[in-house]
């Protein structure tokens, strides 16, 4: 029975390698940046939030704060796929990252991206697109044509309180026919019984305003606008009633980000006070800013909040595709509660963080009595507070000095410096200096007029998180006057308790009344990534159509991100509008030529890597409207990410059909442009050659051809068999200074050929970032692009997944172990839950039945993988 023991011995180490791959692994929500308690989207950019809204539970169960947000669900920048991402939370704080509720919409006029706008609970089922009984939630978004940009409002709804969303029948309900006009916000005006909506006119400078009594059809009333607001471009505008000073009387409030003028620079967030006519809102008060740094804008409030709060949040993230977050761009500032107070100056809104914070914080770190505080005295220094997610509040006498306030994030090299200045009575957040700034206008002297009263006391609630500073100040009876909001990267590398708090003060004395900082929890869950899923750009596992076809499930998808096409994204014009020169493949229900077409034939699952296996069935390219297909991906959906500055890796599986080998020249995958190109194609160089060609537009093109493989040559590839190939650009390979190209080839029969070839000095290397790509990526043919004769591929092609580094072989798709590979029969696929399941069943028998294959079980081997993994495999 000893051998039972090594077999026990064996699942546990099986186990470990189910749990935990080999290969370096990142970390989500752990990545340098990421934000501790704010949100951010797990993957890919967003920019500002929308549709803000609580759903109250059914019976018993607790209501749910709805996030929804502008996401490109397919890239880290912003794209021509923008769609509405989802979360919601129990509290403000901690937050669950559901699937995006809109994706762009596939009309025959073109793709329609799901822009920015609002939602509210239709509570007497006004729209009739839901029932008295179950009334429904409805969004307003707009529709953005990628073709023609005109911008259109649109509705969708949810009956089941939120978690799925269908696009109302009659989109869009108003059309302008202009490329100006967006965002819109929908409340309910209570006291002409009706729903107001506003939309931005973008360029224009004014918010056009719309009633309706059941949210579909809508009157236009008088339009918004003021000449003197210091804000152009408007954008993102939000409407609300706020009690004044917590009494009856409840003003209205227009609230919009314009793209330009903000006090910090670029944009910002500007506020009306007023009154509701019956053509609209009209402005009593000038346009005010509601916050002075760089990183507070796109703000929307929640609708429907208990207790008749007001809380609004925008997107803190000002820098575009500059800044150095990955693999997300974007993040929520912490939702902040409102009121609307009266001041010498007028009625003027006022934000706190919403209390909610207090459920994160842990440690507390509180100043037992005043202190002085110079340039030499620091009262927090004993103190020794520090971190990177705080929750500070504090008040400061200024006394004698000019400047006193608050080094934080601080470093010997560098800090920011959160103050008060008498010189300019002002408020600031000083950046400079304070993390990384090559990317943009991060590092800056943000600041906000407060005039303190007689006393000279000035009062901080300060909210850091790994890439934010949020500051609410004013006076001690007026607490949060003013707010500046700015991100600001410190070095990720720096351990949390060596970036400290320290007071300090310029010029003369202060006096530090009280301070009390508390750490704040973590509310992400971290978990483990494996690293080339970070690397994957696209990853297409030929799916067959699903049935009935529907435009919520494209026909080829991608794996990573769970989207595709064939229905809904990209460029996909050329259906409606059919090119002579491109032919693109996807399915078109009104076109049987223009159908993707699969076979059921796939790649044996022993070519696989363990824990990973093909779809069910392959793109078949060879049947398609006489062998005159391809899939094609437009510029712009893939083009862009295919810019490899640090090279790229190309996998897929293709069969010829039968022996093509001496069938011509026939392109498997092609990608680029005449600048810049990759391509595949196979009868070139020789009969059944496979050939990785790459070219920098200067006419140079070295090539790697799978015949002058180590070992002599790999052989006829077009010979009807399943093939594997990796075709890998590794600027750092060090064969040569430029690197060298790399073609691994793996067949059906787990022949395993490797080729490399140095790449000459005089090669540049491919695209450098930033210069786009016009380029087209095919798959199955490449007649269109470069004027080439047509090279379509006569056969299947599967799994096609390209990367943006070069892949080691442990992070590759298929298994190159011939050992443990190759006489393993495996006929289906092995997974971690399949080696769980075996481990339950065998701990539950006796020792002898510890030696049979699990019941049920009969899709691969155990025993004979256990007898592999004995000897050192996989
Ligand atoms: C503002 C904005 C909105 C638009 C959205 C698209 O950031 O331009 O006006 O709806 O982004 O993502």
């Amino acid at each position: 029975m000893s051998t039972c023991v090594v077999r026990r011995l064996c699942l546990a180490v099986i186990l470990l390698a189910a749990g935990s791959p080999a290969v370096a692994q990142s970390v989500r929500y752990g990545e340098p940046w990421r934000p501790g308690y704010h949100f951010s989207p797990e993957v890919h950019w967003m920019n500002e939030p929308n549709g803000l809204i609580y759903i109250a539970g059914e019976n018993d169960a607790p209501g749910l704060w709805h996030l929804f947000y502008q996401h490109n669900p397919i890239a880290n920048q912003f794209g021509r796929n923008q769609s509405w991402g989802h979360a919601t939370s129990p509290d403000l704080v901690t937050w669950t990252q559901l699937p995006d509720a809109l994706r762009p919409e596939m009309t025959p006029g073109g793709p329609v991206n799901a822009y920015s706008g609002s939602a509210v609970f239709d509570a007497n089922n006004s729209s009739g697109l839901g029932t008295a009984e179950n009334p429904p939630y409805v969004i307003a978004y707009t529709g953005h044509n990628a073709i023609t940009r005109r911008q259109d409002q649109r509705l969708a709804y949810s009956l089941d309180r939120g978690v799925t969303w269908t696009r109302f029948a009659g989109n869009p309900i108003i059309d302008l026919e202009s490329r100006e006009f967006r965002d819109p916000k929908i409340t309910w005006d209570s006291f002409f019984n009706r729903w107001i909506m506003i939309v931005s006119h973008g360029g224009q400078n004014f918010l056009s305003q719309w009633a309706s009594t059941d949210l579909i059809n809508w009157t236009r009333l008088d339009d918004f606008f003021d000449p003197n607001s210091g804000g152009t471009g408007w954008e993102v505008a939000d409407i609300f009633r706020l009690p004044l000073n917590g009494g009856p009387v409840r003003p209205w409030i227009i609230q919009l980000t314009p793209a330009q003028g903000s006090p910090a620079g670029g944009n910002g967030v500007l506020y009306w006070v007023g009154t509701m006519s019956e053509d609209g809102f009209v402005a009593e008060t000038p346009a005010v800013w509601a916050d002075f740094g760089r990183d507070f804008d796109g703000v929307y409030s929640w609708e429907e909040a208990p207790d008749g709060r007001r809380i609004w949040a925008g997107i803190m993230q000002s820098y575009g595709e500059g800044i150095p977050t990955t693999p997300w761009r974007g993040q929520v500032s912490f939702p902040r509660e409102l009121s609307l107070v009266t001041t010498p100056q007028g009625a003027r809104l006022r934000q706190k963080p919403v209390d909610e914070i207090e459920s994160i914080r842990e440690g507390l770190v509180e100043l037992a009595s005043p202190g002085v505080v110079t340039t030499t005295s620091d009262p927090l220094a004993p103190l020794g507070v520090a971190g990177r997610m705080l929750d500070i509040e504090t008040t400061l006498d200024m006394g004698s000095a000019t400047i006193a306030g608050f080094r934080v994030f601080s470093l010997p090299g560098g800090s920011a410096f959160v103050g008060y200045s008498k010189a300019s009575n002002e408020v600031f957040v000083d950046t400079r200096g304070a993390g990384r700034s090559d990317f943009g206008p991060i590092d800056g002297m943000f600041s906000a007029p407060l005039e303190l009263g007689t006393d000279g006391i000035v009062h901080f609630r300060i909210l850091l998180d790994r890439s934010s500073i949020e500051v609410f100040a004013g006076t001690p009876d007026d607490p949060g006057a003013v707010t500046i909001s700015q991100l600001v990267l410190p070095d990720p590398n720096v351990p949390d308790d060596q970036l400290g708090v320290e007071a300090t003060a310029l010029f003369g004395t202060a006096s530090l009344l009280s301070f009390r900082a508390h750490q704040l929890r973590e509310t992400w869950t971290r978990f483990p990534v494996p690293a080339g899923d970070d690397a994957t750009i696209a990853h297409w596992s030929m799916a067959p159509p699903p049935t009935p076809i529907v435009e919520s499930n494209p026909i080829v998808a991608d794996r990573s991100t769970a989207v595709g096409q064939g229905g809904l994204f990209g460029e996909m014009n050329s259906l409606y509008e059919p090119s002579p020169a491109v032919d693109s493949l996807f399915y078109d229900s009104s076109r049987p030529d223009k159908r993707f077409v699969t076979s059921e034939l796939s790649p044996p699952a022993a070519m696989f890597r363990l824990g990973f296996s093909g779809g069910a069935a392959s793109f078949d390219a060879a049947s398609l409207d006489g062998h005159d297909g391809a899939l094609l991906f437009d510029p712009d959906f893939y083009g862009r990410e295919f810019e490899f500055p640090s090279g790229f890796t190309t996998e897929l599986f293709f069969r010829t059909d039968g022996d093509r080998s001496n069938e011509g020249l026939m392109e498997v995958l092609l990608q680029g442009d005449d600048e810049f190109r990759f391509a595949l194609i196979l009868n070139e160089g020789g009969p059944g050659n496979l050939r990785f060609a790459i070219t920098d537009g200067l006419g140079r093109f070295p090539v790697v051809d799978s015949d002058n493989a180590i070992g002599g040559g790999a052989g006829n590839l077009a010979d009807g068999r399943w093939y594997y190939v990796a075709a890998i650009y590794d600027p750092d390979d060090p064969v040569s200074p430029r690197g060298a190209l790399r073609l691994t080839v793996l067949s059906e029969d787990m022949e395993r050929h490797e080729v490399v070839a140095a790449l000459p000095v005089s090669f540049p290397g491919i695209r450098p970032p930033g210069v786009d790509s016009d380029g087209r990526l095919l798959i199955g043919r490449a007649s269109d692009v470069l004027g080439d004769d047509e090279r379509t591929f006569i056969g299947l092609i599967d799994e096609v997944r390209i990367s943006r580094e070069p892949l080691p072989p442990e992070r590759l798709l298929a298994s190159f172990s011939e050992a443990c590979g190759a006489d393993l029969d495996i006929d289906g696929l092995l997974t971690p839950n399949d080696v769980l399941e075996f481990v339950s069943r065998v701990s539950a028998s006796s020792e002898t039945a510890d030696l049979l294959p699990p019941q049920g079980v009969d899709t691969f081997d155990l025993l004979e993988y256990l007898r592999l993994f004995d000897e050192g495999c996989p």
